[in-house]
């Protein structure tokens, strides 16, 4: 296992009614609160009035910022920054997905950041650290998907240059999130959908990684992608199941709380794919993620005898693909296959065209610049080149 450092301060409260904790949180933040949403969602799936119940409860003074988009954007973020130092904000509370989270955690840095600084160009494109003493910011989660609400990490497009980037610093870390089942059950099959395909591939990007020696990490990302796939199934089957419900959010907390990628490389080059695809097309992060997934492997699997190897083990422990009297590399494909028409059964996109995205040459050569040569993989590094070179591939 190679060093490493954990350190994840998320206080999780996990479980139907748990929004009432909002109140205690607030009292401990001591002053004005925003608010952070979407377009509404908040309001039909109860989690704005349980939110407002247990403000109202505290008494803290409630700023309302609403319309974070999905692929959230500079502008608001901006908003959101502009709002925080009008007020003199003491907690910042996401209520939403991935996308409201991540606005949130960006609305923090850029009210913490110098007057002089620039929120895009000094720290989301150089990935300069955030100053450690931001705003604290609490979330209130309505999607099973990123693992936002449990780590350092966020996501920001700016729309005008169509960028849109990953940032990562240990201070966007929220303090507590909320895990209230029930609100998912309003989610569309299509978002839940999206959602899984995040949350798995998640997994996958740490797993697929060096070194492949044995170690726990490994393990528990298979438990957590059969899991991943039992879940998924019995959402699709049973929106309104709690239960259902219940392990879809833990699976997707799980899945990038960084726990499982402790010891290793991590590969993330489908992510950095779909990014340069939703950079320039906004499609859902986890549609992108279905088309592009099976296409990464299939241009992985061969890339050594020891990345072969990690496929063939992940068709038989995460697939069930029987292991007696095939090569590594017949299982590894075979494995491909299954979540290929896995994801074809439960109605993902699988190709560009069926995500709605139509790219001439230009635009391949616009995505493949996104993701640039500062190349991202471990098994096989993923260039301008061979990230082109995958989403020509995409539209088969
Ligand atoms: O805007 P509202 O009305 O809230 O509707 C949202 C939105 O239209 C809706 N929705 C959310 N909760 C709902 C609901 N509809 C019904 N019932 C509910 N309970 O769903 C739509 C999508 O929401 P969004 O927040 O965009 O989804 P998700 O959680 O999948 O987040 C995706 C964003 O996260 C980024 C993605 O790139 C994308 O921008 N990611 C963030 C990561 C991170 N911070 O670590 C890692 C990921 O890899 C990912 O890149
Ligand atoms: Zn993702």
């Amino acid at each position: 296992m190679q060093n490493f450092i954990f350190h994840n301060p998320v206080k999780i409260y996990f479980g139907q009614g748990q929004a009432t904790n909002i109140t205690e949180e607030a009292r401990r933040a001591g002053g004005a609160i925003l608010m952070v949403y979407g377009g509404g969602s908040i309001k039909r799936n109860g989690a704005y009035n349980d939110v407002m119940k247990a403000l109202q409860e505290a008494g803290n003074e409630v700023i309302e910022l609403a319309g974070v988009t999905p692929n959230p954007r500079l502008d608001i973020t901006l908003q959101g920054v502009k709002l925080v130092k009008e007020h003199d904000v003491k907690l910042i509370l996401a209520v939403g997905g991935g996308s409201v989270i991540d606005c949130a955690k960006f609305i923090a840095l850029g009210a913490g950041i110098g007057e002089d600084e620039d929120l895009w160009d000094d720290y989301i494109e150089t990935g300069k650290q955030a100053p450690e003493d931001l705003v604290p910011l609490g979330v209130v989660l309505t999607t099973a998907a990123t693992g936002s609400e449990m780590g350092d990490a966020a996501v920001l497009t700016h729309w005008e240059r169509k960028r849109k980037l990953g940032y990562t610093s240990h201070p966007l870390t929220p303090r507590f999130s909320v895990l209230d089942p029930t609100y998912l059950t309003t989610l569309s099959r299509e978002q839940t959908i999206y959602g899984f395909a995040d949350m798995f591939c998640h997994t996958c990007e740490q797993y697929f990684s060096l070194p492949s020696d044995d170690n726990l990490s490994d393990e528990m990302a298979e438990a957590i992608m059969r899991h991943i796939l039992r879940s998924w199934r019995a959402c699709l089957a049973q929106p309104t199941d709690y239960t259902a419900r219940s392990n879809a959010m833990w699976d997707s907390t799980l899945a990038l709380n960084r726990i499982i990628s402790r010891g290793k490389d991590e590969d993330w080059a489908t992510h950095g794919i779909e990014h340069a695809i939703s950079a320039k097309y906004d499609i859902p992060h986890g549609a992108g993620l279905a088309v592009v997934h099976p296409h990464w492997m299939k241009y992985v699997v061969e890339a050594s005898p020891e990345a072969t190897a990690r496929f063939a083990r992940w068709a038989t422990n995460v697939w069930g693909v029987d292991a007696t009297g095939k090569s590594d590399l017949v299982r590894a494909k075979e494995g491909i296959e299954r979540y290929s028409d896995f994801l074809a059964r439960v109605g993902a996109p699988r190709t560009l065209e069926e995500a709605g995205v139509h790219p001439d040459d230009a635009m391949f050569d616009a995505m493949a610049d996104h993701v640039g040569d500062d190349a991202r993989g471990s098994y096989k590094k993923i260039d301008r080149a061979a990230a082109r070179e995958i989403l020509v591939d995409c539209q088969t």
